[in-house]
């Protein structure tokens, strides 16, 4: 039987916060409705950031209250602070996700704290989820170069996924938040890593920005990650990392996954009827290849 390597979507969080245009909350519904049919077990909808910061993700208590739930996916929300917490909590997301940053430019950038100031802050919000019972999973953005800062030591990174273990988060998400990542500097960081986390509380987030989002999951196979987060038709970036493209495509993982001899479960028809309605939704732009 063939190996089993997850797909956590990400599309309707990472993809769709850094659009320009305001994108109706019905639209986003349908969007996730349709992923909702793929055959993922996580899907990140919402981002409980501050309105003012991220004006894109206002919204992400309504969507959580019309989306059709379907039993057994899981619908994670982003929360940097107790406040955001709280708005999860409310709207009823499965799961709750904290992010740091493994360099201080980005930190400030996104978030307006330095590493230890943000690790400060979501100390009470791991400690209030596994009280409530809720899965807290950890973000690293820039595990290996920083839009801000340049090249990030494996040491760097290493010691901020440490810090998200130590607060009981049941997986970290390895960033390439600008998507510029060399495989070898992902292979550098991921041998440091893994000497603090076991692989299988490892998974891969790679930006497509000079297009080695693939090669970059190539790297992670190889040392066993097989968690890997895409966007559904490759959308997205990051507010605050100026330039940063997209999540590498949903379709396009899975495509590749499927290659390499790995079963993701996923229903590649249904991909692709949401990789259209993803692309309908933001600003024309360059797409590339990004089913
Ligand atoms: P701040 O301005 O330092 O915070 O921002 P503050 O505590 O001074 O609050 C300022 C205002 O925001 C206040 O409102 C708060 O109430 C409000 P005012 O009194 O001025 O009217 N506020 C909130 N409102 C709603 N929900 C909240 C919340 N918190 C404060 N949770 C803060 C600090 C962390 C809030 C801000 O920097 C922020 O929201 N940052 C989030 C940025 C973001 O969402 N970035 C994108 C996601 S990360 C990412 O994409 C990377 C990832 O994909 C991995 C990768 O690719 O590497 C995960
Ligand atoms: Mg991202």
């Amino acid at each position: 039987m063939a190996e089993r390597a997850e797909i956590f979507e990400v599309g309707p969080r990472d993809g769709l916060q850094n659009e320009a245009r305001e994108i109706p909350v019905a639209d986003k519904v349908a969007l996730i409705d349709m992923l909702s049919g793929a055959g993922f077990r996580r899907i990140e909808v919402a981002s409980f950031v501050s309105p003012k910061w991220v004006p894109q993700m206002a919204a992400s208590g309504e969507v959580l209250a019309r989306i059709d739930r379907v039993p057994g996916v899981s619908y994670a929300a982003l929360t940097p602070n107790i406040k955001g917490f709280e708005a999860a909590v409310a709207a009823r997301a499965d799961e709750v996700a904290i992010f740091a940053s493994a360099s201080e430019g980005f930190s400030k950038a996104n978030l307006n704290a330095t590493i230890a100031e943000s690790l400060e802050r979501f100390a009470p919000v791991a400690e209030a989820a596994r009280d409530a019972g809720l899965p807290v999973r950890g973000y690293v953005s820039c595990v290996v170069e920083c839009p801000y800062d340049g090249p990030v030591a494996p040491a760097d990174t290493a010691r901020v996924v440490a810090a998200l273990r130590d607060l009981g988060v049941y997986e970290v998400s390895l960033g390439d938040t600008i998507g510029q990542g060399r495989p070898e500097a992902v292979d550098a960081m991921l041998a440091v890593v893994l000497q603090d986390l076991p692989v299988d509380r490892l998974a891969g987030h790679f930006h497509d920005t000079s297009g080695r989002a693939l090669d970059n999951v190539d790297v992670a196979l190889d040392h066993g990650v097989r968690v890997f987060d895409a966007a559904i038709g490759g959308l997205g970036g990051c507010p605050y990392a100026p330039g940063a493209k997209g999540n590498v495509a949903t379709g396009r993982v899975a495509a590749h996954l499927a290659a390499r001899g790995f079963e993701t479960g996923l229903d590649t028809a249904v991909l692709d009827r949401a990789a259209d309605i993803a692309r309908a939704l933001v600003a024309p732009r360059e797409t590339g290849e990004a089913r």
